[in-house]
């Protein structure tokens, strides 16, 4: 079993692959960790770009059927026939901001990574990627538990869920305090 978690930052990447790695009996693989172990990102300003072309030949022998791949940047270095399931972690754009203030981040920054929660663009490019792999799921819905919804995943039983931000953000009016300069 070879599983990758990944979504934009915040969404809950970690806490949950964590806990799927000590469930399953995973070995967690964190994509950003070997990146910045390996000197891969160029940092500037408050981008940090990275060499996915390297990344992805040294990510290739690490990856076991034991494995649990953690990052949004999954999409961008991983083949989809590596892997088994992907799945995309999708929050709510208004919990986030609370994260990236936990967290410090400028209004700029918290902006440009909930924008990019509302159109999906992590989703979309693990689709582009894994195609039917994918299945995503909204973790900011508490009812549910992430992690058995996960193992439902896994084992064939859940299929994607419906997540459409741009419409609640739409619908609140709020368009302005996401996407404005
Ligand atoms: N299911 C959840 N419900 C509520 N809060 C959560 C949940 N999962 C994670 N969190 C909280 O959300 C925050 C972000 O979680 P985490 O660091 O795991 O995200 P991440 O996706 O790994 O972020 P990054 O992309 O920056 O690595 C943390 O404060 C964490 O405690
Ligand atoms: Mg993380």
């Amino acid at each position: 079993m070879t599983i990758v978690i990944t979504g934009n930052p915040g969404v809950g990447k970690h806490t949950i692959a964590k806990e799927i790695s000590q469930k399953k009996h995973l070995v967690v693989i964190d994509i950003n960790e070997i990146a910045k172990n390996e000197n891969l990102f160029e940092k500037n300003d408050e981008t940090n770009d990275v060499d996915t072309e390297k990344l992805k030949e040294i990510l290739r022998p690490k990856i076991s059927t034991k494995s649990i791949i953690v990052g949004h940047l999954a999409p961008y270095v991983l083949d989809k026939n590596q892997i088994d399931n992907v799945i995309v972690l999708r929050r709510n754009p208004y919990d986030l901001l609370d994260v990236y203030t936990d967290r410090g981040y400028s209004e700029e920054k918290s902006r440009e990574n909930a924008g990019s929660e509302i159109l999906g663009v992590t989703a979309f490019d693990a689709i582009n990627q894994f195609e039917e792999k994918v299945v995503e799921i909204n973790v900011s819905d508490k009812k549910i538990p992430v992690v058995e919804k996960i193992e439902k995943v896994i084992s064939g039983k859940k299929d994607s869920e419906q997540i459409d931000w741009l419409e609640l953000v739409t619908k609140n009016d709020d368009l302005k305090k996401f996407f404005v300069d």
